[in-house]
């Protein structure tokens, strides 16, 4: 069986840190996000294609230093497709039901069972569900009790959303929803597919779980995620290799070769590799990208500072962006991924 992840975006709203890599390797605990989702893939599931463009060479980089037991296929965009271009794009490596997850989220669902649902209910689509409080963001679905969906809408203004169950992100279709989408164009499942398959098949499933979800789409989800990565594990804090610290850290993770002050305190923060920050710094819900320094007695609250960036002695920042280099060639202004065409 095959499963495609949707790692294809930008991740805009996780700048400056997606500046400089894939959104699909921002490390969590560690390690890259991505590596989670290969974790959760079913064991029948023997063939991973990575739809990607936007910093491919990167994911390549990574998929081929470290073995996760399946084919893994790098299924590399000429140009950003949107969510349903890019399944449209790897139709030829499919050959039967197959899963698709975006690449940006960290859960609990168990895919077997959503995948034995999808079975019992001879569906054409089941897709995963979430309840959240406010739906905005996300995918929101009309949904009869048998688990039927009636409806989708894509990032409905809360007045006109139908329900507080969310898409969650994890697919599994049947090949004839590849006849759905057009070749070589531009195509958001979520906003042109999924309600025209609705109409057309009526076999379209939600399957909601509980447990936990985030959708790592923005700096605060993902300091959030990192948390509960380290609650579930009961971790107090996280540290890679070569570390030395001399500070306090709670509720944060440090990469390998970071050094740490004396008298530091971070808190919630995420700090990458190869990184050393001065005494007597305090960070507060912060993330800190690769080889940069923090000068001493710094204090930085609700902030992100890009890779390889130098923060002097004595700075004091409260939700602030730390980038001073140029925006890489190419990189949208705003937000598109499947809201392309906005
Ligand atoms: N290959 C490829 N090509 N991947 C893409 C493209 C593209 O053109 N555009 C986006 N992606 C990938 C992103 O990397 C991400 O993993 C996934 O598709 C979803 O795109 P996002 O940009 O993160 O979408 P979102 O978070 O605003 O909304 C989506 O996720 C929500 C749940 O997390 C939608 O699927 C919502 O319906 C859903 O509720
Ligand atoms: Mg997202």
């Amino acid at each position: 069986m095959e499963a495609i992840i949707l790692a294809g975006g930008f991740g805009t709203r996780l700048r400056p840190l997606t500046y400089t890599r894939a959104k699909a390797l921002l490390p969590i605990l560690n390690k890259p996000m991505i590596h989670y989702l290969i974790n959760m893939l079913p064991k029948e599931v023997d063939k991973v294609i990575l739809a990607v463009n936007y910093r491919k060479d990167q994911i390549e980089e990574y998929l081929k230093n470290n073995n996760f037991g399946k084919e893994i296929i790098v299924n590399d965009e000429p140009e950003p497709l949107g969510t349903g271009g890019a399944v449209k794009f790897a139709e030829k490596h499919v050959t039967g039901s197959f899963l698709v997850l975006n690449a940006d989220i960290i859960c609990s669902l168990n895919l077997d069972n959503m995948i034995d649902f999808h079975e019992k209910k001879n569906a054409v689509s089941t897709i995963s569900l979430w309840r959240v409080e406010n739906v905005s963001e996300f995918g929101v679905v009309d949904m009869k009790d048998d688990g039927n969906v009636i409806g989708f809408v894509e990032k409905p203004k809360p007045e006109d959303a139908p329900s507080d169950l969310i898409n969650a992100g994890a697919y599994f279709l049947e090949p004839k929803v590849l006849d759905y989408i057009e070749t070589g164009r531009l195509v958001s499942m979520e906003k042109e597919i999924f309600p025209q398959i609705i109409t057309d098949t009526e076999k379209f499933f939600g399957f909601e779980f509980k447990g936990y979800w985030i959708d790592v789409g923005r700096i605060q989800s993902y300091i959030d995620a990192n948390k509960l990565l380290l609650k579930n594990q009961k971790l107090k804090y996280y540290e890679g290799n070569d570390c030395e610290i001399d500070g306090e850290l709670s509720k944060s993770s440090i990469g390998s070769n970071v050094f740490i002050g004396n008298n530091a305190n971070l808190g919630s923060t995420i700090v990458f590799d190869n990184v050393k920050i001065g005494k007597n710094v305090v960070l507060n819900n912060c993330v800190i990208g690769e080889n940069c320094r923090i000068g001493d007695h710094s204090n930085l609250k609700n902030s992100v500072v890009g890779d390889n960036e130098i923060v002097i002695e004595k700075t004091v920042l409260d939700n602030k962006m730390v980038w001073d280099q140029p925006v890489p060639h190419g990189y949208p202004k705003k937000q598109i991924g499947n809201v392309i065409g906005e």
